[in-house]
């Protein structure tokens, strides 16, 4: 997508071997700064502390830094055995930095499977080059055509509306071209719908603790043009009760092959008011958000906790000619904090799931329609 008219990714090769570049997605939208990865060490300092974000963007990162560490391998070990346990080893270490996105531990079983396969060490690190990029472009072309997909939907719900009045489409933190590498998967119909022609308004939640909505996806869809107006969190079912919203589009950072959806927290209660006041609930995903092992999301999906800090401390500009961003307390001396990172919303409250292979219903039977290869 574009900023300032410019095309980006979120990642990308650089010119010398052994690096990656990333946009520092922390300062967004006051300051648009790239950063350089250099090693497995970095990668998983970006990572952790959300320099990068987003279940596809965290993949395409993971799978870049499984590169880096392939070439960090070629100079630690000296033979293919020891190269094979030590690229294992940092794949395990980049895995460690966020539990619930499923395209982490996807690219790095990818890279790890690949990898393996070489016969040399200098083989092994030119294929870890070549996946990353392989990584890189499927998600961006498997985020596009979730955008061909999606915006049939919002073409229907135009058309009943009478053809004229915009859309109303909701959605929560961000799952646009931030949180993948091109494109996004919620934004993506949107984005789709609005090349078209389609008048669409987009509700962005601002997406408490960390704003990814109120500073991510209103700053991506400012850029790309597209209508939109961000509200707290708890404005949602309001809006609903009051025929505001005509549909909810979410992304999830993890779903089972039976249709629970893991996204960022919040995300259930948007479910549950669209339910009662029968808004369709859409959920976009590229197939490596998939997790095949697991059946029962509210069970079983890990869900990150993250440091209090990020729920007591606000951050952002203080006056509008600042440039540096300024940090601020919300909570009460001594009083404990808890930052639960996700929630799973269960199956029976999603309308459909929205892949590159079309749209189908969440559940068990309908999945594995698309996607019959992954039935065991
Ligand atoms: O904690 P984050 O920012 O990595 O959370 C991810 C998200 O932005 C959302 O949960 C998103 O809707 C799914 S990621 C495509």
């Amino acid at each position: 997508m574009k900023v300032d008219g410019k095309p980006y990714r979120t990642i990308w090769l650089g010119d010398k071997p052994g690096e990656a570049w990333i946009i520092d997605q922390r300062k967004l939208p006051f300051a648009f700064e790239e950063v350089v990865l250099k090693s497995t060490e970095d990668t998983a300092r970006a990572i952790y502390e959300m320099y990068v974000r987003g279940a596809g963007c965290i993949g395409a990162v993971a799978a870049h830094g499984m590169y880096l560490a392939a070439v960090e391998c070629e100079v630690e070990v000296d033979s293919v055995e020891s190269f094979d346990q030590a690229f294992r080893k940092k794949g395990e270490q980049l895995c460690e930095t966020r539990p619930t996105a499923m395209n982490l531990q996807w690219a790095v079983e990818r890279q790890v499977r690949e990898v393996s396969s070489q016969d040399s060490i200098q083989e092994k690190v030119s294929r870890a080059r070549e996946v990353a990029r392989e990584v890189a472009d499927e998600d961006a072309e498997w985020c596009r055509r979730i955008g061909e997909n999606g915006l049939r939907l919002i073409q229907e719900i135009f058309e009943k509306k009478g053809g004229k009045d915009p859309v109303n489409i909701l959605t929560h933190c961000n799952a646009g071209w931030l949180a993948f590498v091109d494109w996004g998967s919620a934004t993506s119909p949107i984005y789709a719908a609005h090349d078209a022609g389609i008048p669409v308004h987009v509700w962005v939640d601002e997406t408490r603790p960390r704003n990814q909505g109120a500073r991510l996806t209103a700053w991506e869809l400012g850029q790309q043009g597209v209508p939109h107006t961000v509200i707290v969190d708890n404005v949602g079912g309001h809006l609903m009760q009051h025929g505001m919203v005509d549909m909810v589009i979410t992304g999830t950072d993890r779903t089972t092959y039976t249709g629970d959806v893991a996204n960022k927290i919040g995300t259930y209660l948007k479910a549950l008011a669209a339910r009662d006041n029968d808004v369709p609930f859409y959920v976009a995903l590229p197939s490596s958000t998939f997790d095949w092992e697991i059946r029962d999301g509210v069970k079983e999906i890990p869900i990150e906790q993250r440091d209090g800090e990020e729920v007591a401390f606000l951050s952002g500009l203080a006056s509008t000619n600042d440039t540096e961003e300024t940090e601020v307390n919300l909570v009460a001396e001594g009083s404990p904090v808890a930052n639960y990172a996700f929630d799973v919303t269960p199956s029976h409250l999603v309308s459909g799931l929205i892949t590159e292979r079309g749209v189908c219903d969440a559940n068990e039977a309908s999945v594995f329609s698309l996607f019959p290869e992954k039935q065991k």
